[in-house]
């Protein structure tokens, strides 16, 4: 910003479970967002969740959607309320940032685009991953060719064995349960195939075919749930980009814990070891002759700099290493909405993320998908 302060930005959340708090612990590293107020339907968690961070509850959507201090709306419902929430903030003429899945349904979110298209709205979603030091490392990296051209990727994103662990048990700062009938409903991809998929789409551009396999593995995973209602806890998918390069990504809930990300280009390799850690190490193996000390044609690991430290003072820190800025994405929405450019994160770009989440997720069975949308590479 040159050193001038920026304009504030009066926000408001809208759901006030599990991970609301991350956004509150994160808030503080962008003063230019001005928290006004918080709604949930649910009175009792709303008053819970105020009470605890000393903040206003709104007592219907209605008043939040009436106050003109509030510029942007965040969606931090669960999936299946995405699209009625972020269409009644849309209607209201809020520029809505939303969690991810960005809609449950591709038209839902069609939908959505096109509404803040029309009426100039800026609408943008979670992940914003994207935005955090390693992405751009990264992309940075990709750019200056140090891999050469890049042909495959092996993208990880298995959570652990969730239904090994004490998930009942799980609660936010402020007292919300980890809302796991709501994860095992929605599923591992829905939930979380779009951390990489931004990524992947960024680097490569638009994505044209999708074949992907998923399953549910573990349909006993929490007693008293109908199986018949949980999404697949396993899903691979292959992904080709119009740029040619192919991806392979796993999304899983029962495997070990691996958010490690390889992209192989002509001249080497870029790793990262998790791409829910901001500032996560970007290692490059360049391509060498074979020696002795060089038997697989690779370097050692070299370690990258970052493209700035990544020292973002407040964070919600769920493991170790689980080191994640949330309300980034809010203040790229916002500064979006001061300066009249585009945010980072865009409508079409998140859209065209969904069509491949959605396809990734699939049912069970094999699928192949021919995408439909695309979106304009920045
Ligand atoms: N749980 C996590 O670790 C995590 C991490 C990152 C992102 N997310 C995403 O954040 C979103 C919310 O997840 P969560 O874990 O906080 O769920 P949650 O169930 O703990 O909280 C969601 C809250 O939204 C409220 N709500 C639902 N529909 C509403 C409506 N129509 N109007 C008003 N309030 C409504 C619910 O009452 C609930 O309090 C999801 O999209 C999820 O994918 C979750």
């Amino acid at each position: 910003m040159d050193g001038l302060t920026p304009e504030a930005t009066g926000i408001a959340l809208i759901g006030c479970g599990y991970v609301a708090d991350f956004y509150l612990a994160t808030l503080p590293n962008h003063p230019e967002l001005v928290l006004r107020g918080v709604y949930d339907r649910d009175d009792a968690r709303a008053r819970g969740f105020a009470d605890h961070h000393g903040i206003r509850s709104y007592t219907s959507l209605e008043e939040l959607l009436a106050a003109d201090d509030v510029t942007v709306a965040v969606n931090l419902t669960n999936p299946h309320s995405h699209y009625e929430i972020s269409r009644r903030c849309l209607e209201a003429g809020k520029h809505v940032y939303s969690e991810k899945p960005f809609a449950e349904e591709l038209w839902q979110a069609t939908e959505l685009v096109e509404y803040a298209e029309r009426h100039g709205l800026v609408l943008s979603s979670a992940p914003c991953s994207l935005l955090g030091e390693t992405a751009e490392t990264v992309r940075s990296a990709l750019a200056r060719g140090l891999v050469g051209r890049p042909r495959l990727v092996y993208a990880e994103l298995d959570d652990g064995a969730v239904h090994q662990m004490n998930f009942r048990d799980w609660a936010s700062p402020s007292g919300a349960p980890w809302p796991y009938a709501d994860e095992f409903r929605v599923g591992p991809a829905l939930e979380h195939a779009a951390y990489y998929l931004t990524w992947l789409t960024a680097f490569f551009g638009p994505a044209c075919e999708v074949v992907s396999y998923a399953a549910l593995i573990q349909p006993d995973k929490a007693p008293g749930l109908d199986p018949a209602a949980l999404a697949p806890d396993f899903g691979c998918a292959l992904i080709r980009f119009g740029s040619g390069v192919v991806a392979r990504l796993t999304c899983g809930t029962v495997a070990p814990e691996d958010h490690s990300l390889r992209i192989i280009g002509d001249d080497g390799v870029l790793s990262v070891p998790d791409c829910w850690d901001y500032g996560a190490a970007v290692t490059l193996r360049e391509r060498v002759g074979m020696s002795e000390s060089t038997p697989h044609y690779l370097t050692g690991p070299r370690r990258l700099p970052l493209v700035r430290p990544a020292d973002h003072p407040h964070r919600y820190d769920r493991h170790h290493g689980h080191v994640m800025d949330f309300a980034r994405g809010i203040a790229d929405l916002a500064e979006a909405v001061r300066t009249g450019t585009g945010p980072r994160l865009g409508a079409r770009h998140a859209l065209h993320v969904l069509e491949i989440t959605l396809a990734v997720a699939g049912v069970t069975g094999a699928a192949r998908t021919f995408l439909q949308t695309t979106f304009d590479q920045t």
